[in-house]
């Protein structure tokens, strides 16, 4: 069959709203409202549209997705529809009574954020006092479930220093897996850059200091990590490729190639209100505009690696070059690429301090 291959992952957007105020979120700084939000019959709707369709995994995601009254249900519709279920929560206004009731509708993993060790750095970044004690609560409520967990961390200056202690502390909470990514900056996160943005020399030792904990933990922990796009060389394949392997569905309905996509002006997004998932995916303008290689400009058009990174990220490409056909800048191949370790080095060696998110 012609046509794009079939995705594998699905990130369920289920609210924006958010009891954190994480400065370093990548949300759109338009938040859509809780009246416009889907209902649990439609998001169920989508789940089967998206089995259907072939994805085998959902991010049940938001925002703090427990901010919605149904999780329990959307979670059961999403495990009946024979997807296997991932949470990812902050864990704040998720109580282990309803964690039971989750794991009994079918979740089958959870992705628990933490935002640095100790409590009162923690619950500054996050903007909410108390987070940190109910997150590792939470943890330990998740593999007293016999549930399996994953650890998230979204390092930045903060925190960059603090990774050997963050891996330790997965460790001791029976996590088998660690996700460690830089801030991206969009949506928040672009407005805090300022305070958020590591050195170069905080760089080069967390990754030091995560290949030694790799090497210590080696077949225990599984260890994620993502280094910064403005201190690297390549790009990574932002998505996996523009309209290959995963789409996004937005509170309202919106299906996105990417959560930043909608900072791209002229593309249009279609709806699952108005359309069946399969066809957004198979025909909606915004899939379609950089899908495969025929969009791209040079040097990515005639370059050895375009099948392998798609040139990167197109929402990182229109914020620092411009133009979201343009090579993502993070590539050292393209002719603006001086600029991300230019506003880097400017950022980093600035004093800014935290724009909260609203709640
Ligand atoms: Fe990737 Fe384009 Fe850079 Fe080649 S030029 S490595 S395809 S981003
Ligand atoms: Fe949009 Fe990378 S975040 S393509």
């Amino acid at each position: 069959m012609n046509g794009p291959p079939n995705p594998i992952g699905l990130l369920a957007e289920l609210t924006y709203r958010c009891p954190l105020a994480c400065p370093y979120c990548s949300n759109p700084l338009e938040l859509e409202r809780r009246e416009d939000e889907l209902d649990t019959a439609t998001w169920a709707r989508v789940f089967a549209e998206a089995a259907e369709l072939g994805v085998l995994q959902v991010h049940l995601s938001g925002g703090e997705p427990a901010s919605r009254r149904d999780l329990v249900e959307i979670t059961q519709a999403a495990s009946g529809a024979g997807l296997y279920t991932n949470l990812i929560t902050s864990a704040v206004g998720l109580p282990a009574a309803t964690l039971r009731r989750l794991k009994a509708a079918g979740l089958d993993h959870v992705q628990l954020s933490i935002q640095d060790i100790g409590r009162a750095s923690s619950d500054h970044i996050a903007g909410y006092e108390g987070a940190y004690d109910r997150k590792l609560a939470f943890a330990g409520a998740v593999t007293g479930l016999g549930m399996a967990l994953t650890l998230n961390v979204v390092i930045h200056r903060a925190n960059i220093g603090n990774l050997a202690a963050l891996v330790e502390l997965a460790e001791s909470l029976g996590a088998g897996r660690v996700e460690i990514a830089h801030a991206q900056y969009y949506g928040w996160a672009l407005r805090n850059r300022d305070a958020l943005m590591p050195t170069r020399d905080q760089v080069d030792e967390a990754m030091r200091e995560m290949d030694r904990a790799r090497q210590r933990l080696e077949g225990r922990i599984a260890i994620d990590f993502v280094v910064p796009d403005y201190y690297a060389r390549r790009p990574k394949p932002c998505v996996g490729g523009w309209g290959r392997r995963t789409l996004n569905v937005t509170p309202s309905g919106v299906v996105l190639p990417c959560h930043a996509a909608q900072t791209i002006p002229g593309l249009s997004f279609w709806s699952v209100r108005d359309y069946p998932l399969a066809e957004i995916w198979r025909r909606s303008p915004a899939f379609e505009a950089f899908r495969g290689t025929g969009w791209m400009q040079e040097p990515c058009r005639s370059c050895a690696y375009r099948e392998q990174d798609f040139g990167g990220c197109r929402c990182q490409a229109l914020a620092i070059a411009g133009d979201a056909a343009a090579t993502d800048p993070s590539c050292e191949l393209s002719p603006v690429h001086s600029r991300m370790p230019a506003i880097a080095g400017q950022a980093a060696g600035s004093d800014g301090s935290y724009l909260y998110r609203g709640r």
